[in-house]
């Protein structure tokens, strides 16, 4: 082989040998083989040699191309399978280690709440629905069936917020989630089986009451839907949410404007030792009923056609019922001690099968 041919050959394996990322072969492969790459160069050069060299020249080159074609396309495959290796040995991760960092925070008892009730009507079938917090007076009152004189209105009760235009009325901070019922079934068609986990606000404030707090709404809309079918699932629903398969639950006459008939659901407990499921005292937990006819014209739905029941609980209680909290305002104080101690691992989730 001529000189020049050797001395191309041997600075290639070299500068190959050197390589060691994608990058630095790449650049190899291509000051070899590329357009403006040596080993071209030499095969553009072959027509100023003289006729006679030419041939044996020629052959030369070919066999060098084929040749640091072959060894730079091994080099490559090395070279990634080097890169492959090396990631694998960084990014290794032992699934069984607890985190080097455990416990860093807790899961806030009202985020947890909403985990465990959103798990339980999941398996139901419900979807989470969402709305705003500032809402108008409309969807929050008026469709809701809750006329102009109702004292839930009042500025005793309610936030109002300035209205924003000439023409704009006054919108209200949501004192419940029923709002979202509206916007559901304004915004979609039947059937309906919705959640409303979500921030409600009312102008309260004592150790039973905050002026912001949560509530969750929950709203079905399908044909032939009746009372039966309500009972049914709040039954099943409060019994899962405190693990107690034969909890007392007992439906009572109640009103609500948006509902008819109203009812507030009760389980048993013991006011003397807390204990809930025990004794033979009730305790009121949930807002339910009927969805008002009017209610479901409000939103385009032909009474005759669809039936629905709803229902409404507060996040906050129920948490502190199950697990024995007993000032609401401790829920917002952000003291790491009441945390530590209610908040729950992150590496436990809310699931069904192994009770809460
Ligand atoms: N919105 C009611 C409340 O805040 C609860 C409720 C919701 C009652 C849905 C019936 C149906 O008290």
């Amino acid at each position: 082989m001529a000189n020049d041919l050797e001395t191309l050959k041997d600075e290639t394996l070299a500068a190959l040998k050197e390589a060691r990322t994608h990058s630095e072969w790449d650049a190899v492969r291509v000051g070899t083989l590329g357009r403006s790459g040596k080993l071209t160069g030499l095969l553009r050069q072959l027509g100023s040699f003289p006729h006679e060299e030419r041939k044996e020249r020629g052959q030369a080159l070919n066999r060098l191309r084929d040749e640091l074609t072959g060894l730079i396309e091994q080099r490559g495959k090395e070279i990634e399978e080097l890169a492959l290796q090396q990631r694998l040995a960084e990014e290794t991760v032992d699934v069984t280690q607890p985190p080097a960092t455990a416990p860093i925070g807790l899961i806030h008892p009202v985020s947890r709440t909403i985990e465990e009730i959103t798990t339980i009507f999941g398996a139901m079938d419900f979807h989470v629905a969402e709305g705003p917090d500032i809402e108008s007076q409309w969807h929050n009152f008026s469709a809701l069936n809750t006329p102009e004189h109702h004292p839930a209105r009042t500025e005793q009760d309610t936030f109002y917020l300035p209205a924003t235009g000439e023409s704009e009325e006054m919108r209200v901070l949501r004192t419940q989630t029923s709002g979202v019922q509206i916007r559901t079934m304004l915004g979609e068609k039947p059937p309906i089986r919705i959640i409303a986990p979500g921030r409600t606000y009312r102008a309260d404030h004592d150790a039973t009451h905050s002026p912001m707090f949560h509530q969750c709404e929950g709203l079905v809309i399908e044909k032939g839907i009746t009372l039966g079918h309500l009972k049914g699932c709040l039954t099943e629903f409060l019994r899962a949410f405190f693990n107690q398969p034969d909890l007392p639950v007992r439906f009572r006459a109640s009103y609500f404007p948006f509902t008819e008939p109203s009812m507030e659901i009760d389980i048993g407990w013991s006011r003397e030792t807390g204990v809930i499921g025990g004794g033979a005292d009730w305790l009121e937990v949930l807002g339910a009923g009927m969805v008002h006819a009017r209610v479901l014209s409000n939103c385009g739905l032909d009474p005759a056609e669809w039936q629905g029941f709803a229902f409404g609980m507060g996040i906050e209680r129920l948490a502190m019922l199950k697990n024995g909290i007993t000032d609401l305002r401790s829920f917002y104080e952000s003291d790491l001690r009441w945390l530590r101690h209610y908040g729950f691992s992150s590496l436990s989730p809310a699931t069904l099968t192994e009770g809460f």
